[in-house]
């Protein structure tokens, strides 16, 4: 089983990822948390990766499929296949990518759920969120603060705001999310697998939308 999920920065990827992982036994692959730890442990790849991100642009193709295929491979070789890809495709070129890597699985996207959500929401989220900087848990000030300020529930680590949570690299961040949108969702609307859900609520009410269709299941 093989979803894609996708939506603009704050639309609750990650979040709802991760409840999809605890509810569903699905691997994650996240291209921006592999990207941040990659930048954590200072390889060549996140010192390429780190000023891309640092402006809310787009990390280059060529990178971003390298470090997919690498763990991709890893993950099937460990006899996982389920995958919930979040973030990842962000661009035709990577689509189509992807599509060949998994067809030498013998695997396909079964779904490409897109979140819509409005920008004054969107732009809440973002500001508000706190991430840990041990083990990457996602916090908001206000929707879902940790027990204690600044420490993370789960690990103790520190709550930190991701560098491009600023309102000035956020707007550009949206800008380029909605111009690839559109291709994207045309992309897998041929492959008959798009599906879009209104991410304007709870995380609970969005998270039961993403299972709402039989393949996923309750
Ligand atoms: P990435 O890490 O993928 O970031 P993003 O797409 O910008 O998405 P976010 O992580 O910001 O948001 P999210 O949708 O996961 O929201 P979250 O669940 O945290 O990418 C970062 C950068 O890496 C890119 O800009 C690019 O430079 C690079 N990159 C990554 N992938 C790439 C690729 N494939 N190609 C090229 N470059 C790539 O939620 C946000 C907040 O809202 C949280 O505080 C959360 O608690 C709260 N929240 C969530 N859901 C709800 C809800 N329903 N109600 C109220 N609050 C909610």
């Amino acid at each position: 089983m093989i979803l894609l999920l996708f939506g603009p920065p704050g639309s609750g990827k990650g979040t709802q990822s991760a409840k999809l992982v605890e509810r569903q036994g699905f691997c994650q692959i996240s291209t921006g948390d592999l990207l941040r730890s990659s930048i954590r442990e200072g390889t060549t790849l996140g010192i390429k990766a780190k000023s891309y991100m640092d402006n809310g642009d787009l990390v280059p193709d060529e990178v971003v499929i390298g470090m997919v295929d690498g763990v991709l491979r890893q993950k099937l070789h460990a006899g996982i296949s389920k995958f919930i890809f979040d973030g990842f495709p962000r661009t035709v070129e990577q689509a189509r990518r992807l599509d060949g890597l998994l067809e030498q699985s013998g695997l396909k996207a079964d779904e490409a759920v897109f979140i819509e959500i409005s920008r004054s929401e969107l732009v809440k989220r973002l500001t508000g969120r706190r991430v840990c900087s041990s083990c990457g848990a996602v916090y908001h000030v206000t929707t879902s603060p940790s027990k204690t300020d600044g420490i993370c529930d789960k690990c103790g680590g520190n709550l930190i705001q991701r560098s491009d949570d600023q309102e000035s690299v956020i707007k550009s961040r949206l800008d380029i999310y909605d111009s690839a949108a559109l291709v994207l969702r045309r992309y897998y609307e041929g492959q008959g697998v798009a599906r879009v859900i209104d991410g304007n609520s709870s995380v609970e009410d969005v998270y039961q939308r993403i299972i709402s269709k039989n393949t996923l299941g309750p």
